[in-house]
């Protein structure tokens, strides 16, 4: 028999499947069928062969691993677009270039599942995971198709299987009337993409069972909430709990338990068993509620302190691996983050175990996205169309069927961007009436209506202070009653702090209004994992690509690599920076280090469980250390403690007397070991640099426009000179959403010529004690720059640099003709710029580190004496730009391949503050010219710059630009550094 047509333009679910299940650990055997499967590809439905494949006739046919993207795995590449669709918006039809794989695999039914269906039982065919659509095949004969690429369906295969030889085929296409419901921001990847599974069904087993928790906070009593399909007996033998359940609803009491929160993920084994299956859920008692707008688990408020989390492999897509979704939960627990939202779609299962396991809350999302529509002003948006009904409420269903016994889960989320509507109506109805134990989110309507919580993305600071004080108003009509109720509702923000390159800014004065109003519940940073795709270059070596890499006619870019963290999970410093914005304890040391405050921002644990100790630091010696004596403080309270004398002595230093104070586990815990850090506190008195008497210097040192021909051992290839401007990272091209029709500040940097100003000598005067050298640094057609007098002398400890600059011109773009706004350049940041010969090889330095930092993302670094090797100096962006800067250094030794030179703050302005050391193998124009880090040429010099102030990195590509109180204004600054030969 062949294949009927494939059809893949028709709306509605999937159909012939079995209704979808709860998914419990069970001991009825099971099947894996993943491996090795034939496989075949054709360009598209029209063209795909209906030969006697769906029997098993394969031959010449090519092989591809399950689970897999078939354009991972050599067959097709993958392309990117995030709103964009990447063919006509003409619903239900997917383009006629629409690569169809046809997949088959031969199979032996295991022996414990042929017993089973020997003694009557059944047989089920589960598919965890296809993109995007397919139609499923037994033996030749048709068993149904799947639409819901990240939702799970299953067919009762019972009467198709012969137990030996059996053939299964399922014909999958990229593209369907799925589709259209599922333009996430994500590459788009096709196939077979998580496992397929054959399942036993015992006669008189558990078809389906949903187990919660339910936790009383009044009673410190919890309840299980059983639903079964059979009368079981459950046990959960650490509360004594041994109940014959009958089918149906019915909830026992467990007695006193320990509740769970992400804080204290406890969990309790429970067993469902009847004579011929157990199934096992691991049950955690929990309460979720919006308690007069403020959002409460087990009574208490609480914070999410979250990420969204995209599945991604650089390798392998969005197949899943236990190693890198573990490795993803535990990085967030070492980094803080107690939430994840599943942007945009249901995880893999398992990810939602390592939840319950580690303590996360999760925001399960639908797979659901229409956001294409967004390019047809949302005519036509399936989300409003009752003929989509029920492709949306069967999407919705599979997600909380599939989910619902995982204490992580603390909220539905309907989809993403996907408009409003009725559709979107009848998934919240369909949720009501089948799950009361979390609560309903969804962005994309913004009315709030269908939801219990009030959710946005990328609000400004200022909205965001609104929505807590409740002021904020979206129903211009006034304020009826459906206005009320929004408005009374916990707010959740779903996105922000895009961390695209070098970012997100902005983060911390969030976090300051999220904790000041009660009504705001936290917020998801945009995105957890950049989404580089890895290949192998043309020199062999590993390199990551973007959005029109692999010829894509429709694409985003580099927009899809916007993580806290690598594709390759290395931590990018934003991660770091978000670690000590949310840490769960913040540690101040009081001005004159007579004690320390301590406010505890958990909210369900006190403190007992951190050792907080004190160390003491002069010129980069630890001097005195000890443990504080810190009695424990309850969740969201503060303490003062003092301090010993030790700690309180500050001794005359040259570089810095530091006060560090650190609170870390006092015992190891699934996601770390003892010791280590959560948070993290201090104080720095600067010290007092002591200088010689000055000489003026051997003119014959300097070339004839007065620049130093060696720093320390270095010879000077380039510089030095001055700059304001940096390789624009990716959130300087975008004008923030705060300045929506103004220029992005890299366009802005551009028109003012700020990335190619020249010097002009305007006088060399050697002095009794210095050599003199005035200079004008200019942007070419225009008048705007900056005067810089540059005294240099010789003093017995090194060379003394005293530099003055004056910024000349106008920095508004008044003199840019015809420009419709008014709008200022800011700089970029303002220093010295010199290229020292020798490729880098490293730096020592006391100052921020050990990590890179700016002004709108320094929580994260602490002062102290930090060594970075040659591939720590600056960050390894995927699309090159502006990174790796230290801030606060009042000394720094430089290496390279041919020398080093050492370089101190020692008088001006910096004395207190320090500078901001950036040394990096590339020049700036080389880094804002080279789309990909893999392209980046051999570094052959080193490029530092030293600068007195800098601009903040904002989070423009979504969301606000650099926040006045951050951005660097046109202005002058003095100071002195020494250089010395080490
Ligand atoms: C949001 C969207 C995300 C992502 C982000 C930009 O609008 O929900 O999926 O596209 O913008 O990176």
């Amino acid at each position: 028999m062949t294949a009927p047509v494939f059809d893949v333009a028709r709306i509605g679910p999937g159909e012939g499947s079995i209704d979808p299940r709860t998914r419990l650990r069970t001991d009825a055997p099971s099947q894996s069928l993943d491996g090795c499967w034939s496989f075949r590809l054709s360009p598209s439905p029209a063209l795909a062969p209906h030969d006697e494949w769906t029997q098993g006739e394969t031959e010449g046919w090519d092989e591809i691993t399950v689970p897999a993207h078939w354009n991972m795995s050599g067959f097709g590449t993958p392309a990117y677009s995030n709103v964009q669709f990447p063919f006509p918006i003409d619903p239900p039809y997917p383009p006629d270039e629409n690569p169809v794989g046809d997949y088959v695999r031969r199979i032996d039914v295991d022996a414990e599942i042929r017993q089973v269906m020997d003694a009557g039982g059944r047989a089920l065919l589960r598919f965890d995971g296809i993109e995007s659509a397919a139609d499923v095949f037994v033996n030749g004969i048709r068993l149904g198709s799947t639409r819901g690429s990240r939702l799970t369906h299953e067919f009762d295969v019972t009467d198709r299987l012969t137990g030996a030889g059996d053939v299964i085929a399922v014909r999958v296409a990229q593209f369907s009337d799925g589709t259209y419901l599922e333009n996430q921001d994500m590459w788009w990847l096709p196939g077979i993409f998580r496992s397929v599974t054959l399942l036993a069904r015992p006669v008189g087993g558990i078809d389906d069972a949903v187990l919660t928790g339910d936790f009383d906070h009044e009673t410190g009593h919890g309840a299980v909430a059983v639903t079964t399909t059979a009368g079981a007996v459950l046990e959960v033998p650490e509360l004594g709990i041994r109940v014959d359940v009958a089918a149906g609803r019915s909830t026992v009491d467990a007695g006193a338990v320990e509740p769970w929160s992400a804080e204290t993920p406890r969990l309790y084994d429970a067993t469902l068993a009847t004579a011929s299956e157990t199934v096992s859920v691991r049950l955690g008692f929990r309460r979720v509620r919006a308690d007069d707008g403020v959002l409460t688990l087990n009574g208490r408020p609480i914070m999410l302190r979250g990420v969204n989390r995209h599945e991604h492999d650089p390798d392998r897509g969005r197949v899943h691996t236990t190693e890198l979704a573990r490795r993803d939960l535990v990085l967030m627990k070492q980094h803080n983050i107690n939430a994840v939202r599943t942007s945009h779609y249901p995880p893999h299962p398992e990810l939602l175990d390592l939840a319950d396991e580690l303590g996360l809350y999760v925001i399960d999302e639908c797979d659901l996205e229409t956001h294409e529509y967004e390019y047809v002003s949302w005519r036509g948006n399936p989300s409003d169309d009752p003929a989509w009904e029920a492709s949306f409420v069967d999407r919705i269903r599979r997600t909380v069927t599939r989910d619902r016994t995982h204490p992580s889960v603390i909220m539905w989320s309907l989809g993403n961007e996907s408009g409003a509507g009725c559709n979107i109506r009848a998934m919240a109805r369909w949720v009501r009436e089948n799950d009361a134990t979390r609560l309903i989110h969804y962005e994309g309507d913004h009315s709030s209506r269908d939801t219990d919580v009030y959710s946005r993305m990328y609000a400004s600071h200022d909205e965001v202070r609104r929505i807590g004080e409740e002021s904020d108003e979206i129903a211009p009509a006034g304020i009826g009653a459906a206005e009320l109720r929004r408005r009374s509702l916990p707010f959740v923000h779903c996105e922000f702090g895009h961390s695209m390159g070098n970012s997100p800014g902005g983060v911390k004065e969030y976090w300051e209004l999220y904790e000041r109003f009660p009504r705001l519940a936290g917020g998801f940073i945009w995105e957890w994992i950049e989404h580089a795709i890895a290949i192998e270059d043309e020199h062999g070596r590993r390199a990551f690509r973007y959005g029109g890499d692999f010829g894509e006619s429709v694409h985003d870019h580099n927009f899809v690599i916007d993580g806290l963290i690598s594709a390759d999970r290395d931590v990018r410093p934003g991660l770091v920076d978000y670690a000590a914005i949310i840490a769960p304890l913040v540690i101040t040391v009081e001005g004159d280090r007579r004690g320390i405050r301590l406010e505890n921002r958990y909210d369900h644990v006190d403190t007992s469980h951190l050792a907080v100790t004190w160390r003491r630091e002069v010129d980069g010696v630890v001097v005195a250390q000890g443990e504080l004596d810190v009695p424990p403080i309850a969740p969201r309270q503060r303490g003062v403690v003092p301090l010993p004398a030790e700690a309180r002595t500050v001794s005359a230093s040259s570089v810095a007397d530091v006060l560090t104070i650190v609170a870390a586990l006092r015992d190891a815990t699934s996601w770390a070991q003892r010791g280590h850090v959560v948070a993290t506190g201090q104080r720095v008195d600067a010290g007092a640099p002591r200088l010689g008497a000055a000489a003026a210097p051997d003119q014959g040192e300097f070339d004839r426009r007065g620049r130093p021909l060696r720093l320390g051992s270095l010879d000077v290839v380039e510089g030095p000179g001055i700059g304001i401007w940096r390789a624009p990272t990716d959130n300087d091209l975008f004008p923030g959403w705060d300045e929506p029709t103004l220029p992005p500040m890299a366009e802005r940097w551009a028109l003012a010529r700020i990335d190619r100003m020249q010097t002009r000598v305007r006088g060399i005067r050697p002095e009794a004690t210095a050599l003199v050298v005035d200079t004008r640094v200019g942007a070419p057609s225009f008048d705007s720059g900056v005067d810089a007098l540059w005294r240099w002398s010789d003093v017995p400890e090194g060379r003394l640099l005293e530099l003055d600059l004056r910024s000349i011109g106008s920095w508004d773009n008044a003199w840019i003709e015809k420009a419709p706004f008014a709008w200022t350049v800011d700089w970029a940041r303002l220093g010295i710029d010199v290229t020292l010969a020798g490729a880098p090889v490293g730096m020592e330095f006391a100052g921020y580190g050990p990590g890179p930092s700016y002004p709108d993302t320094d929580s994260g670094v602490h002062f102290g004496w930090f060594e970075a090797g040659a591939d720590e100096l600056v960050t390894p962006h995927v699309r090159p730009q502006e990174s790796g800067s230290r801030r606060g250094v009042r000394t720094a030794v430089i290496r390279t391949s041919e020398g080093a030179v050492r370089v101190s703050v020692v008088g001006g302005e910096a004395l207190d503050a320090g500078v901001a050391l950036t040394v990096s193998p590339w020049d700036r124009t080389t880094l804002s010219t080279t789309s990909h880090a893999s392209l980046l040429p051999a570094p052959t010099a080193t490029h530092v710059s030293i600068d007195i102030a800098q601009s903040g990195v904002g989070t423009a590509t979504c969301g606000p630009g650099v926040l006045p109180r951050h951005r660097l204004p046109a202005r002058d600054a003095s100071f002195a550094l020494l250089f010395e030969t080490v």
